[in-house]
């Protein structure tokens, strides 16, 4: 579909006539004239509620949302993805990831072959290694036990699994502790390589091609530090491999028995599910792992299955559709009230802004329309306190999606009910504020007044599940997983490729070559004379000075 075709749509054009003839509504009197809006405007699947009651919806806006999510042939795209079709367009592969968490003996094809069994066997050598690392079978070259794990990767071979790893923090081995090491920053290796003893030390290399610069780099630091403290002999006991590039792996030295493989059909910030989840089941165990799984498979079937009317992805893709072209959000929040779910933002960043940051759609076209919103966020009630303020009273629209759960992690019972009241206190006071009349009743000086109104009308989500489990994980991540899949189809994105990333580490690569003296690249003056400066500073200027 053309972007024309999507303006042209007869479901976005009476949407834009809806937008247009909006007034001056509020979330207030849109509760107030329909009382049973929450109930309306609220569904519930896998574990997890949603209410978006508190978006600028009428009944028959919903209606044309998703009537506007079938004109774009969002069930035909759907399927297509889980027939294991090429939806990745520009890459010409398929994007499987729901094979990923197929129970065994399910039959899913890509290009003519099932590729469950694959799957399983991954999994089935995961649960094997993690196992043995468990339970001392697996050793240091010098006999000790491994109790540090330093995931080396970074994108979606990082990103992924250091969120699991705080999600699923009240299911970690007690004797094992997970390290990341992404940012090509020897400050990082540095300060995470003091913290380990290098016989105790396993490294696990995560990289989908296993060509990034960053992961390749640090895995060389490493592979020298236990090379130094070990022995070069003690290398293949501290590393293993997760790539779908087994000659890469071979030639950086790695034994390909000790690799965890995957595939093209995999996207990186698809693939916490799969062999680069090592370091998850290592820090948890299979069984965690496996609940985590059947968590996304449940929210993959509901996201085939259920009526659009109550299909949570599609009702999470919709409203931010219609807060993002027809009220014009350019950001949205991620405000989960759970400590353990701190890192869901950077999660969730990735997934929706390398998906659908786009501006061409899949016939390469310029897109008409805004794509991805950025995606930005902290754990409440952190963001309370510093940057709730523009939320409540600041010129930009910001919509939120607040993560909560019912049941405490921990059982110190009352800071949960604390930390939830925020919730649903900040949810509220978005929605319906506090006006210039209710601050004048208090007695609230009439200069002052202007300062202290909450305009209130501003909209969010709520996300209410009732348990922090590994199998909510799985499905709050599935939902956003297809709630960005749904956008991209609005958009018709290739949700699938990421070339805009491709430019920059090019260009650093010249950039590096031109400053050891191998090339002398032309470059603007800007980068002229920046590299100029870095050259003269930096083997002159000490720390500090
Ligand atoms: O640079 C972006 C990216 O390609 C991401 O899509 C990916 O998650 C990340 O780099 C890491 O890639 P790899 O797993 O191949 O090292």
């Amino acid at each position: 579909m053309s972007k024309t075709a999507l303006l042209e749509l007869a479901p976005w054009r009476a949407l834009k006539e809806q937008r247009a003839r909006w007034g001056s509504w509020t979330l207030e009197t849109l509760f107030r004239e329909h009382p049973g809006r929450a109930t309306e405007f609220s569904a519930e699947a896998c574990g997890i509620y949603l209410d978006y009651s508190k978006n600028w919806l009428t009944p028959e806006i919903f209606g044309l949302l998703l009537d506007l999510a079938r004109a774009c042939g969002l069930k035909e795209r759907r399927d297509a993805m889980f027939a294991g079709d090429h939806v990745n367009r520009t890459e010409s592969r398929a994007a499987f990831h729901a094979a990923l968490r197929a129970p065994s003996g399910t039959v899913m094809c890509v290009d003519g072959e099932n590729v469950v069994p694959q799957v399983q066997e991954v999994l089935h050598h995961m649960a094997e290694f993690t196992g043995n690392i468990h339970s001392g079978n697996w050793r240091g070259a010098t006999g000790r036990r491994i109790r540090q794990v330093v995931n080396i990767g970074i994108g979606g071979s990082y990103l992924g699994p250091e969120m699991a790893y705080g999600a699923l923090r009240q299911w970690r081995h007690p004797d094992l502790h997970v390290h990341f090491l992404a940012n090509v920053d020897g400050a990082a290796f540095r300060d995470i390589s003091r913290q380990m003893d290098p016989a105790e030390t396993l490294f696990i290399v995560a990289s989908k091609t296993f060509t990034t610069l960053e992961t390749m780099t640090n895995a060389r630091l490493a592979r020298q530090w236990i090379a130094e403290a070990l022995g070069e002999q003690a290398v293949p006991r501290h590393f293993v491999a997760v790539s779908t590039n087994a000659e890469a792996v071979r030639s950086f030295g790695m034994d390909p028995a000790h690799m965890f493989g995957f595939w093209d059909w995999v996207g990186g910030r698809y693939s916490l599910d799969s062999a680069i989840g090592l370091s998850t089941m290592l820090a948890t165990d299979n069984g965690v792992f496996q609940e985590m799984l059947r968590g996304f498979h449940a929210m993959d079937c509901h996201f085939r299955e259920a009526p659009l009317e109550q299909n949570l992805p599609v009702l999470l893709g919709m409203v931010a559709i219609w807060n993002n072209n027809f009220w014009d959000a350019e950001s949205q929040a991620i405000l989960p009230y759970a400590y353990d779910l701190a890192r869901l933002p950077a999660y969730l960043q990735q997934l929706q802004m390398e998906s659908n940051g786009k501006s061409i759609d899949m016939d390469g076209r310029q897109l008409q329309v805004r794509s991805a919103p950025i995606i930005w966020g902290e754990p409440g009630t952190d963001g309370q306190h510093s940057f709730y303020q523009l939320l409540h009273q600041g010129t930009r629209l910001v919509p939120c999606d607040f993560i909560g759960f019912c049941q405490p992690l921990s059982d110190l019972g009352d800071p949960h009910d604390l930390l939830m009241a925020n919730m649903f206190a900040q949810a509220e006071a978005l929605a319906f504020g506090k006006s210039d009349e209710v601050l004048r009743k208090e007695g609230v000086p009439e200069w002052q007044i202007p300062h202290r109104i909450s305009p209130g009308n501003r909209p969010s989500n709520v996300l209410l599940a009732d348990a922090l489990t590994p199998y909510t994980i799985g499905a709050l991540l599935g939902l956003y997983e297809h709630s960005v899949f749904t956008q991209g189809t609005i958009w018709n994105i290739d949700s699938f490729d990421q070339w805009g990333v491709e430019l920059g580490k090019v260009l650093s690569q010249r950039i590096l070559q031109d400053m050891r003296g191998e090339t002398a690249h032309f470059h603007d003056g800007s980068t002229r004379s920046l590299l100029q400066r870095y050259h003269e500073k930096r083997h002159t200027s000490s720390a500090g000075e």
